[in-house]
């Protein structure tokens, strides 16, 4: 199986091919998602809120998501794994996005990493990118930032909507690969789609960003409540999940479980 590259994900831009990543955070996600073909996986700092059981991505850090980009990056044959860097862990210098990059490279043995943020960020990603690393992006709604955005709000309306443009053409600059863009308005989105010459990635972006990008349990249903408003649930994995639950409990106390086929003779 040939895995997957940045020239085929250019390739798809200029042939107008759209396609969707997922996020993945262990063995059975990637392995799932990289069979059912989804040709980019993002091991995303949301597993603060989808793993860890902490409120914002703000808590995560290296020491977390590590372990979880080993597991998808040894499981999945065929999609790019991109590494997330946890807030606090890149923002500082150049340096040390360098540093913790390098980790996710070498020790989780990703593909590629993301990092949050537009213009301030140009330092750190070309100092990435000459030493090898391929950078993902992130603009719009940045949640890491969450605390000074005033929480989840769509950006890039009104006067911010020229920043923004400039923000994503300042990643493409600095050699980014591609550009996530998170709760930004469809027609914005659409006319940075146009501006870059490398792919979009959309999440509350509307419909003409290059690719998309969902939350694995949000878009299966496994996390309770009600989704944010740009997310499609195509399963529910909670309810499949809390049946059979409910369904062994029973068995096992009726005695229905374990039959003979479930035990071992003598
Ligand atoms: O952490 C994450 O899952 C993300 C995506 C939603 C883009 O950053
Ligand atoms: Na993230």
């Amino acid at each position: 199986v040939r895995r997957v590259r940045i020239p085929h994900l250019q390739a798809m831009k200029e042939r107008g091919e759209k396609w969707a990543m997922l996020t993945a955070y262990d063995q059975y996600s990637a392995e799932i998602f990289d069979e059912a073909g989804i040709p980019v996986l993002l091991v995303g700092d949301s597993a603060g809120n989808n793993v860890f059981g902490f409120e914002t991505t703000v808590p995560v850090t290296v020491d977390h998501l590590l372990p979880l980009v080993k597991a998808v990056t040894t499981s999945a044959r065929r999609a790019m794994v991109v590494a997330d860097l946890p807030f606090g862990s890149y923002q500082a210098s150049p340096e040390q996005a360098l540093g913790t990059a390098t980790r996710f490279m070498k020790e989780g043995l990703a593909h590629a990493v993301k990092l949050e943020g537009g213009k301030a960020m140009v330092p750190e990603i070309e100092l990435l990118v000459r030493a090898g690393i391929p950078v993902m992006g992130h603009v719009g709604f940045t949640p890491q930032s969450e605390h000074v955005l005033g929480g989840y709000k769509v950006q890039g309306r009104g006067d911010a909507a020229d920043r923004l443009v400039d923000d994503a053409v300042a990643l493409e600059q600095a050699g980014c690969f591609a550009v996530v863009m998170e709760m930004v308005p469809a027609p914005l989105a659409a006319r940075v789609t146009e501006v870059l010459s490398i792919p979009t990635i959309g999440i509350g972006a509307g419909p003409d960003c290059d690719a998309q990008v969902l939350v694995w349990s949000d878009m299966a249903g496994l996390r309770g409540g009600k989704p944010p408003r740009f997310v499609k649930k195509y399963a529910d994995l909670r309810g499949t999940l809390a049946e059979a639950a409910r369904a062994y409990a029973a068995d096992v106390a009726s005695g229905a479980f374990p039959a003979a086929e479930h035990s071992f003779e003598e």
